[in-house]
């Protein structure tokens, strides 16, 4: 386990002063931090296990051998969580419902009462109805999980909904199929290959049902939250940029190209293995207007064609039988999980959405941005922020249409596979004594939002 470094130092929120103003956003632009159930809650003891506690019980699959059965323990702690969300001064919070949670018996009640605390305290809430912890009794494989979510989604809207306006459905489904499914490095742990294309299909199908249901319990505000990066070809060769194109496809356009065009890509219908129920009324639903998207970005991706397994800088393994291959963005400082740091790869991604869906594109929300650095002078953590705002404000000065900033995250928390290793908070957490200690970061992010007011 971590030592607590709070024993020592004294908390950094103080020593986050800007010193070079961040520009001006426009009137109404919305700050705010993101988090998720399975990675905070804890009290899992309360509800029924997730695909997650079945994995993480799994000898090898979390790198620290953790699970999240506490992590930091939010559900018995989450007024104290709301008073720092209020001391920061954001706008919004970014949460997730836990399906297996609202499943089990009093589980609502957690989230009402977390709603309830937020309107309090002046913070919107902005709940993510599916987070990667599907019930474990439930597979994205069985195309009936679809209808499945949008009955639980029309349960927790009647249920929040007169105080929830702003509504995201799912979270980064690329990473939850392709991780989960394809390579098996998350949960549930398949290693499909292209036979996990109908996990997508199946959560793009509940995506739609959840607009539906969401828009039938009078919801106005509902998007969804896809993770996007440029993806660069390691040259100029043709086999580098047919690789990269590839990666670009499932990466980039797979989740997006269906929800806001209505059509997957070329070169995916192919791959769909035979027999999977795809439909265009299927498509129909998956494209239902969206009133804004979001986007989660970290890094760019550097992607050449294949040579044997790779092993990204983030240290995942990505088997040989894969049409690519990822390697190293050289000449970058790297994060302490190994990511490169690259500001302007979020102008350069924006500015490509708008170029690839012109009118179709709603307008964005960057629902996740940040990076893990130990310690609680994060000054490097800073860097990364101020970089990414200003390359954010770059983008909207260019045109790009874009609501909001939520940095990923409120507080250190259960990083999947990685375990309590990676520390993505602007609040440090002990693991042991559950204690919080804003860092230097936490201090930069307050100022950086009241000198917008
Ligand atoms: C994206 C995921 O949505 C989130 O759960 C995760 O912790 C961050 N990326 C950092 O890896």
């Amino acid at each position: 386990m971590a030592t607590d470094p709070s024993a020592s130092a004294p908390s950094g929120a103080d020593r986050g002063t800007v010193t070079h103003p961040v520009p001006r956003f426009p009137d109404g632009f919305l700050w705010g931090v993101s988090t998720s159930a399975h990675q905070i809650e804890g009290a899992a003891e309360l509800r029924k296990p997730s695909v997650w506690d079945v994995f993480a019980s799994e000898p090898g699959r979390i790198r620290d051998g953790s699970t999240a059965a506490v992590a930091c323990d939010h559900f018995h702690r989450y007024r104290e969580d709301v008073a720092l969300l209020a001391d920061l001064g954001v706008d919004a919070y970014r949460f997730s419902v836990s399906w297996p949670r609202v499943d089990s018996p009093g589980g609502l009640g957690f989230y009402d009462r977390l709603v309830d605390e937020l309107c309090a305290a002046g913070v919107r809430p902005v709940p993510t109805l599916f987070h990667w912890d599907l019930p474990a009794d439930l597979d994205w494989l069985d195309r009936d999980t679809a209808p499945r979510f949008a009955e639980y989604v029309s349960v927790v809207a009647d249920r929040l909904g007169d105080r929830v306006g702003k509504w995201i459905t799912l979270n980064e489904p690329a990473e939850h199929t392709l991780l989960g499914h394809a390579v098996g490095a998350h949960a549930p742990g398949r290693k499909l290959l292209f036979d996990a294309l109908p996990v997508a299909h199946h959560q793009l199908l509940a995506h739609g049902l959840a607009v539906r249901a969401l828009r039938a319990c009078g919801a106005t505000d509902v998007g969804i939250s896809n993770s996007h990066g440029p993806t660069w070809p390691a040259s100029d060769g043709p086999a580098d940029r047919e690789a990269a194109d590839f990666y670009d496809l499932l990466l980039n356009r797979l989740f997006s190209d269906p929800v806001l065009t209505g059509r997957y890509p070329d070169g995916i219908a192919e791959l769909m293995p035979g027999g999977s129920r795809r439909t265009d009324a299927d498509l129909e639903v998956v494209a239902e207007p969206l009133d804004w998207y979001g986007v989660n970005y970290y890094a760019p991706t550097r992607v050449g064609a294949p040579r044997g397994a790779t092993t990204e800088s983030g240290g995942l393994t990505l088997p040989a039988e894969l049409p690519f291959s990822v390697r190293e963005i050289e000449g970058r400082p790297l994060t302490d999980y190994g990511w490169p740091v690259v500001p302007e790869g979020l102008t350069e991604l924006l500015t490509g959405l708008r170029d690839r869906y012109g009118d179709r594109l709603p307008p964005i929300v960057i629902t996740e941005n940040g990076c893990s650095y130990e310690g609680l002078d994060d000054r490097d953590r800073i860097a990364y922020l101020d970089g990414h705002v200003r390359a954010l404000h770059r983008a909207v000065e260019a045109g790009a249409d874009v609501r909001g900033y939520f940095v990923w995250s409120l507080l250190d928390n259960f990083e999947w596979a990685e375990g309590y290793a990676r520390r993505f908070g602007l609040v440090h957490v002990d693991f042991e004594t559950h204690r919080r200690t804003p860092k230097a970061s936490y201090g930069w992010f307050r100022d950086v939002i009241r000198a917008q007011r």
